[in-house]
Formats: structure tokens, sequence, C-alpha cells
């Protein structure tokens, strides 16, 4: 293990396993239907990528960039979506989030695309920090629970840096700029 890690929390098979379990249930629900699935960029990138190709229906896909104003550790829970640039008007639409932590962007997105016309808006995340919730809204699919700890990895990063680990780790608090 990298020294930047101090602990893996989910390893590359413990990702890939659970996310074909939750793909069941997000299977059986679309069925039949034709959603438009939104990656969260940038942390989502990689759990969308990989959550897409467990799914059996037809589906579209866009990213939007959502940034939440605040310190590196405190949300201001004032949210700001970029363009959403497609259609969602009547669309089945399904957020895929790489970390639910206070719930703010959740919730405003989630918003922001009933707004929009959206005919149902469900969120399928990849972790959970359910501790750090301040707002209340909940993923309709969740792959892990996890406690209140600085994850990077699979698409989360520290500072930009490392989002290409393949699996989930704690930051080393020795890595934490000053
Ligand atoms: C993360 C994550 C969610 C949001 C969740 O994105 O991808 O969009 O934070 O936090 P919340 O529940 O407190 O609103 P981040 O702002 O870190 O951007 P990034 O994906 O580009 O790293």
């Amino acid at each position: 293990m990298e020294d930047f890690c101090q602990e893996i929390l989910l390893t590359e098979e413990q990702i890939k396993k659970r996310i074909a379990e939750v793909a069941v249930d997000i299977n059986r629900d679309y069925k039949g239907k034709k959603p438009l699935v939104i990656g969260v960029l940038t942390g989502a990138v990689v759990y969308c990528s990989d959550l897409i190709r467990v799914l059996d229906f037809p589906l579209e896909l866009a990213f939007l960039k959502a940034s939440s104003y605040g310190s590196d550790s405190v949300s201001s829970g004032k949210v700001v979506i970029n363009s959403i640039g497609c259609d969602v008007k009547d669309k089945d639409v399904l957020i895929a989030e790489d970390i639910i932590d206070t719930g703010y962007t959740l919730k405003s997105l989630t918003e922001i695309l009933y707004k929009e016309g959206a005919k149902s808006v469900k969120c399928a995340a990849l972790l959970d920090k359910p501790e750090r919730r301040e707002v209340d809204v909940a993923a309709d699919y969740c792959c892990f629970s996890i406690p209140d700890a600085f994850v990077i990895g699979y698409g989360l990063d520290y500072d930009g840096e490392y989002r290409s680990l393949p699996y989930v780790g704690i930051l080393n608090p020795a890595y934490i700029k000053k």
C-alpha cells in the first residue's frame, strides 16, 4: 500500500461486486424505460463509467458539474450547478454520484431537475457518509455507507490528486497540506 493511503477501505473487487449487486435493483426498476443517466463531475466519472456498463436497459448519458462553495471540509450549503446541457423534460433521470456528504448537492440537483421538467429523479451513489448529513436526502441506490473519514481514489480526490486509484482508501493525515 502506498504511503499516502492510511487504509484501503474498499478494494477494486469489493467495489465491482457491490456495483453489480446494486445494478440488479436498478435494472429491475428501469426495465422498459430509457432513463437519462447524469454523472456528476468530476468524482463520479469512474463510478458512472462502471455502473452504466452493468445496466441492461437503453439509456442516455450526460455529465454536469456541481460546485459547492466553502472550505475543504465545510460546505456552505450553496451549490452552483453548471448548465445541465441537455433536455430533461419528461425524462426519468438517474443521478450517478460518487459520494453523498452533507446532501446539499443532491438536494439542489434534484430540485433543479424537477424544475426543468424531469418526470422522475433518483440517485445511485457509490458512497454515503450519513454522519455528515445536513439536509434530509438519501440515495435511492447506495453501494456503501462509510464512516466520516477523508476518502480518496476511484474518482475521489484530495486537492486534485488520487482520482485514478482503483480502490477507495483513507488519506494518510500526514499528506494533508498545511
Ligand atoms: C463531491 C461529490 C458530490 C458532492 C457531495 O463533489 O461528487 O457532488 O461533493 O457533497 P455534498 O453532499 O456535501 O453536497 P466535489 O464538490 O468534491 O467535486 P469533485 O467531484 O469535482 O471532486
